[in-house]
């Protein structure tokens, strides 16, 4: 299993368990995070599995691709921490990977 840590300003942090392979937007929706909408269903069409990669989790979670990086625009603030959550793949490496959920995905 694969640790994930949602954090949100003000909120404590939620950490959700996911199998490797899962997305990051699978284990939130496991996880009842709210803060995911993930309208798309991880078809990458939606943008409301927006979140920010904290920094020191930047480098092993990887850039966006090119496609990721247009439908990155369609989010609700969007800045060089940001990814698609269905996008990120679980791994070993990423075990304990800290999560920044956004303000809001509308
Ligand atoms: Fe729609 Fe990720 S769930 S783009």
């Amino acid at each position: 299993m694969v640790k994930v840590v949602f954090k949100k300003e003000g909120a404590d942090d939620r950490v959700v368990e996911g199998d490797e392979g899962m997305s990051v937007m699978e284990t939130a929706l496991n996880g009842n995070i709210g803060e995911i909408l993930a309208d798309c269903g991880g078809a990458l069409s939606c943008a409301t599995c927006h979140v920010y990669v904290a920094e020191e989790w930047q480098d092993r979670v990887g850039k966006p691709d090119d496609e990721e990086e247009a439908m990155l625009e369609m989010a609700v603030d969007p800045d060089d921490r940001s990814r698609l959550s269905c996008q990120i793949k679980l791994c070993q490496e990423l075990d304990g990977v800290e999560i920044i959920l956004p303000k809001s995905q509308l």
